[in-house]
């Protein structure tokens, strides 16, 4: 098959390389996918370049990239035989694993490899397993229920932002987005954004609520937020910290959300497992099926142009999620 992949850190155009590679064989338990879009995140670009001074390869060649969708054309002993022909979106391909989604097949366990709807395509499905996923996690994974609630998304126009902002508004919430542009504002889908480079954001939110605050930050950026969150989170409110690039070992304000009873969640996504990831799943895919979610592509080529899609997200000058056609 053909793939790309790397066999030590660096630069997109140096460490990326193309060409064919044995075809994977499913394990018991697993199928085998065509994958037909391979969905680059931020986390495969930074793992790609190099994760920290003097970290190591966990594996001597590594085929990138977590998400993908494709059709299962194979399954190994004791797979599920019914679900050749599915179409499928992929979930933690490359997590702990040699093998991800830049490549023509890939082997892994059947359950991550979940139902893609006939009106999704390929390129819509390889979102889903970083973006939409994380956006869920964030606004659902405590069992919460928003309806009547206001939530603030910092970095509305980002892949995860975007979708947080239309789940928190499918859930009933009142959804105010902080962004760098009106053009962002627009794309992020909140009722409400704020432009985070120009205005004082704790004034605006306090404002834009009648001085109320809000109820849940879904928060893209921690530690340069943080005065911000303590400023408008009602008491016993919730953040759901999904990244701190800005600052990445902010100094706590404790006392402060102590005393407003704040619950504070750091949430990855290659961590949501078991009964919450499949209370998830099923959620996105009843979206899905009704057309609820829409979402971002940027085109990002074929597997050949892997190096320059790379360099367009680590660039961050994209809006959504930037896809390569398998
Ligand atoms: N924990 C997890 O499971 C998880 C999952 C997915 C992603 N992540 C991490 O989350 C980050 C975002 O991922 P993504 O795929 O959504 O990236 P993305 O599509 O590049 O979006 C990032 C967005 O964040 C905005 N932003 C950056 N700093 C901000 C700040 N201080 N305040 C408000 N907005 C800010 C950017 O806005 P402007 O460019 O307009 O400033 C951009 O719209 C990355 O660091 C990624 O590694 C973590």
């Amino acid at each position: 098959m053909k793939a790309a992949w790397y066999t030590d850190y660096g630069p997109a155009a140096e460490a990326l390389h193309l060409g064919e590679m044995p075809d994977p064989l499913p394990g018991p338990g697993e199928v085998l996918v065509r994958v037909r879009a391979s969905g680059i995140n931020p986390t495969d670009v930074k793992r790609r370049a190099g994760p920290r001074p003097g970290a190591e390869m966990a594996f001597p060649q590594i085929v990138p990239h977590s998400d993908g969708a494709g059709e299962i054309i194979a399954v190994g002993a004791g797979g599920p035989a019914e679900r050749v022909g599915q179409r499928v979106w992929l979930w933690n391909a490359q997590w702990q694993r040699a093998q991800g989604t830049a490549a023509e097949l890939i082997a892994l366990p059947a359950e991550q490899a979940v139902p893609l709807p006939e009106n999704t395509s390929f390129a819509e499905g390889a979102c889903l397993g970083i973006p939409a996923m994380t956006a869920w996690y964030a606004l659902y994974g405590d069992g919460a229920d928003l309806a009547g609630q206001t939530v603030l998304v910092t970095g509305g126009a980002g892949a995860v932002g975007r979708y947080a902002c239309q789940m928190a508004r499918l859930g009933g919430a009142r959804v105010i987005a902080t962004v760098s542009s009106d053009e962002k504002g627009a794309h992020s889908t909140a009722q409400e954004w704020i432009n985070y480079r120009t205005h004082d954001v704790a004034d605006c939110v306090m404002r834009i609520t009648g001085g109320a605050g809000v109820d849940r930050i879904v928060e893209v950026d921690f530690g340069a937020n943080q005065d911000v969150s303590v400023a408008v989170l009602k008491p016993s409110g919730t953040i759901a910290a999904y990244a701190s690039a800005g600052d990445m070992t902010p100094v706590l304000q404790f006392y402060p959300f102590l005393f407003a009873n704040v619950t504070l969640r750091m949430l990855i996504c290659y961590h949501l497992q078991g009964v919450a990831r499949a209370r998830g799943e099923a959620q996105l895919s009843e979206w899905l099926a009704t057309g609820a979610l829409s979402h971002a592509v940027v085109r990002g080529g074929a597997l050949d142009d892997i190096a320059r899609a790379h360099e367009l997200v680590e660039s961050g000058a994209k809006l959504g999620t930037v896809v390569l056609d398998v």
